[in-house]
């Protein structure tokens, strides 16, 4: 039995996005998103389900608030819909959907819980998809525009604010691979939106900075851990380049004002470029104050003629897998976490993304004994806590999710939640991670 303890001033949080747990998605003059279109889509999500009711937290978000304040948790990090601030996206500014951030916001801050503002995750207007969505330089004029109205609104009651959600899904997983929306199977496009995202993301920290809104600005991207097979060189590149690909195409150029060379070559060799245009690379670099780092998995692959997209292929060591069969890999978060530190340095990190899939029930005795999660988190936050011991300048936790909510293309079949989501009902019932963590909330320290 050993301590696992964490650094004064620690947060902890929990956090969730707009489409996954709001739902009234016809509701206080929201538009529509392309995960709207994609739900409708025969095919694309499990059982054709949708976000229209979600966890109904536009209407919930005072007992989900005070849930937050009887979890104990400092901090609670949420996305912002764009269609319900601009519902088509580039016109009119809607105030309701203002409003609504604004009346939870409020309710946040009555009980002493700092917010952390997402501005996009995911939910792109339908509208400005119509007209190329990412693909369309303008929509990076119009997220500053979106960008600068949440600023100017929220302003002074929001001290952590964070760009994009993932961009790699957003780009790659959305427009390459075509598993989330808006579906597109196109390496060239998903490159492009890639790189739009990224000048988007540069621009609106640009105009943070000039309209001096307090608070601190990031980026939060997903990463995974890369180990290869062997030491053989061929193993090794592979796995550079599948890693580079995960964690290193976005970061890079942020921080340090240019694209992995390596990986550009390779795009290179499959005719497909990434289109800079002048002035781009130093948008993109805008100095962050911190990094918001989304960690759930790693594996372990090698070098595979002509496989997929990088010679690459994963290979299945027999590891635990967790309900949506991600593999368990605790070790993996501490890898990433020291692998930000060699290269990028002391930046402030905060892990604003970690959790798992298992989807247990309520029992007989209507709790929910999620042991697995309880062991899950436990791993991941010594990993954390290892990271913060050598060095890594980690600010606080997140945990995915404050509740069960619409996993994207998986709808509503899996389950992140430290509170459990009767979806018929929308009674939640904490789970026994729930109360794991607040504990660890409270102490700031557990034992392993
Ligand atoms: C996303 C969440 C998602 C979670 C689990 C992340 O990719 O930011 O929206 O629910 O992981 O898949």
């Amino acid at each position: 039995m050993a301590i696992v303890q964490f650094p004064e001033g620690f947060k902890w949080g929990a956090a969730t996005a707009s489409y996954q747990v709001e739902g009234a998605y016809r509701e206080g003059g929201r538009g529509l998103s392309i995960w709207d279109t994609f739900a409708r889509t025969p095919g694309k999500v499990f059982m054709g389900d949708n976000g229209d009711v979600a966890c109904d937290m536009y209407h919930k978000y005072p007992e989900d608030v005070k849930m937050m304040a009887d979890m104990g948790i400092q901090t609670y990090r949420f996305s912002i819909a764009w269609p319900r601030i601009i519902p088509d996206g580039s016109g009119a500014i809607n105030q309701e959907g203002l409003d609504f951030y604004h009346r939870l916001v409020d309710e946040l801050l009555k009980y002493g819980i700092e917010p952390m503002v997402t501005l996009y995750h995911w939910d792109l207007p339908q509208t400005l998809q119509d007209r190329g969505g990412w693909d369309n330089r303008e929509t990076i004029d119009h997220f500053v525009r979106y960008a600068e109205t949440v600023f100017e609104s929220l302003k002074g009651k929001i001290k952590l604010w964070a760009t994009f959600n993932e961009p790699w899904c957003v780009s790659f997983l959305s427009n390459y691979i075509g598993e989330h929306a808006p579906g597109n199977h196109d390496l060239q496009l998903a490159t492009n939106v890639s790189h739009h995202l990224l000048v988007a993301h540069g621009r609106a920290v640009r105009k943070f900075r000039e309209l001096g809104i307090p608070g601190q600005i990031g980026i939060v991207p997903n990463m995974e851990w890369r180990e290869p097979y062997s030491t053989r060189q061929e193993d090794i590149d592979a796995c550079e380049r599948q890693a580079g690909w995960l964690n290193e195409w976005f970061i890079r150029p942020v921080m340090h004002g240019h694209y992995p060379e390596k990986l550009v070559e390779w795009f290179r060799g499959k005719g497909v470029e990434v289109p800079i245009q002048a002035g781009d690379m130093e948008d993109i670099s805008q100095k962050i104050d911190f990094l918001g780092i989304n960690y759930y998995t790693g594996t372990v692959g090698r070098y595979k003629e002509n496989e997929g997209l990088f010679d690459w292929e994963e290979v299945d060591m027999g590891w635990d897998r967790t309900d949506i069969g991600w593999t368990y890999y605790p070790q993996g978060l501490y890898n990433v976490l020291m692998f930000l530190k060699n290269n990028y340095g002391e930046i402030p990190i905060y892990i604003t993304e970690n959790g798992a899939c298992y989807n247990d029930e309520p029992s007989t005795d209507g709790k929910v004994h999620d042991d697995r999660r309880i062991r899950y988190i436990k791993s991941h936050l010594a990993s954390v806590s290892r990271a913060i011991e050598s060095g890594v300048n980690v600010k606080g936790y997140y945990a995915w999710s404050l509740m069960d909510n619409y996993e994207w293309a998986f709808g509503y079949s899996m389950r992140f939640g430290m509170t459990y989501v009767d979806y018929d009902t929308q009674v939640r019932t904490p789970k026994d991670s729930f109360k794991f963590y607040s504990k660890v909330a409270a102490l700031n320290w557990f034992k392993i």
